[in-house]
């Protein structure tokens, strides 16, 4: 008997290693140790044998089959781990086959020039902040100490909109407020809708709904949401009742504020020489500060950027000649008192830019009408590819 085990062993082990595959492996598998496998046909003969028959061979016969077991086991791993091998060399996936081009989009300048800008002023250390396009007429007006005879706010300038017209979600999802007891009473607004009003907001009256006339308002916000020292540009869409070759009733504007301690004029004008040296990738650029008028800023100043004629075209650099560009000031403390800080100890500047025009006297577009035409041919010429680096192409054409 003992010897007859011994064989069967060697017979079972040399068939598995022989197995050329897994499924011949199976087969050998079903064949010893399946229901009537011949080691499970073995292993069953213990029950007809005497106790002391039992104790010599059942040993022997559980041996036999872990030892079957286990190499049916190391058998199929191995036969795998082959079977592995192959697939990784005969399956090749070529990866530098051209993927088939679909319909590819391009960027409108635009938003080509909202990134420049988010990106000069990243490194200079701004944030970038928003505020919502429907906007209430104490952000837009109220707090920048806009006053109710302001031409701006007149009906013909400004969209505003019905009562109950303007969604009840016109407000901004970023938006957070803070309402504690240093922050302005206006702040609080009633939920009862939106209420026509053509003068100042009482105290606590739902406030009037408009397309914001101009960025500004974002500063009003980001005062609003975050203690100084503050740092932000605001890129945005802007509404005016406007339209012809220069003006389109929805055009795009840039804010830029700061608020911290012993800010100056000075400061106001490095920034916008940084600013737009790095923009128009010109060391040429001299700025002249104008005096000029706004309710939100004292002083205030509209910035010229000087240019020059080449081959008949303006070229900006140098100070032959002179076009206006922004608007900018210092802070006005009053609307730095709307936002609940102390102008005693916080000042600022302030400036606003179109971004269309930005766009413009970089890559050379004359009609501001055609940027929202959405005329495709426009677009393909002048639009860039998502990974676009930059480059001056038009030059100055307005
Ligand atoms: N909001 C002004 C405008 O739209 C521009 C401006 C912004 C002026 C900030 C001064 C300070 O004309």
């Amino acid at each position: 008997m003992g010897t007859d085990l011994d064989q069967m062993q060697r017979d079972w082990l040399s068939r598995i290693s022989a197995a050329a595959d897994l499924a011949a492996l199976e087969a050998e598998r079903v064949a010893a140790l399946g229901r009537q496998g011949a080691v499970t046909r073995l292993l069953k003969t213990l029950g007809g044998m005497t106790p002391e028959e039992r104790q010599a061979e059942g040993p022997r016969i559980h041996a036999l089959r872990e030892a079957v077991a286990a190499a049916l086991a190391a058998r199929k791993a191995a036969l795998e781990a082959a079977e592995l091998e192959r697939r990784l060399a005969t399956e090749r996936l070529d990866m530098t086959l051209p993927v088939k081009a679909g319909p590819r989009g391009s960027v409108h300048p635009v938003s080509q020039v909202m990134d420049e800008l988010a990106e000069i002023f990243a490194d200079l250390g701004f944030a970038v902040a928003t505020g919502p396009e429907i906007e209430d007429d104490w952000h837009n007006f109220t707090a920048l100490n806009i006053p109710a005879s302001h031409p701006a706010r007149a009906m013909h300038d400004t969209f505003y909109f019905e009562q109950g017209q303007a969604p009840s979600s016109a407000r901004h999802p970023g938006e957070s407020r803070d309402l504690s007891s240093s922050r302005p009473a206006e702040e609080r607004q009633g939920d009862s809708g939106f209420r026509r009003n053509d003068g100042e907001s009482e105290e606590g009256a739902p406030r009037r709904m408009l397309l914001r006339t101009h960025t500004s308002p974002v500063q009003i916000r980001a005062m609003q949401a975050h203690e100084p020292p503050l740092y932000v540009i605001a890129p945005g869409r802007t509404y005016r009742s406007d339209s012809d070759a220069t003006h389109t009733p929805m055009f795009h504007q840039v804010e830029g504020l700061v608020i911290d301690r012993g800010i100056t004029l000075g400061h106001l004008k490095w920034t916008l020489e940084t600013f737009l040296k790095a923009y128009f990738e010109r060391d040429d650029i001299v700025l002249r500060l104008r005096p000029s008028y706004f309710p939100f800023t004292e002083p205030s100043a509209e910035v010229d950027v000087g240019y020059h004629i080449e081959n008949g075209r303006r070229v900006l650099g140098g100070a032959d000649q002179w076009m206006e560009l922004l608007g900018s000031g210092m802070v006005h403390p009053r609307v730095l008192a709307h936002c609940g800080l102390d102008p005693d100890q916080w000042q600022g500047f302030a400036f606003g830019c179109g971004i269309d025009r930005l766009a413009m006297l970089k890559y050379g577009m004359d009609d501001l009408r055609a940027f929202f035409d959405g005329d495709l041919r426009w677009l393909r010429h002048y639009g860039f590819a998502a990974l676009d680096v930059p480059t001056l192409s038009g030059g100055v054409g307005a």
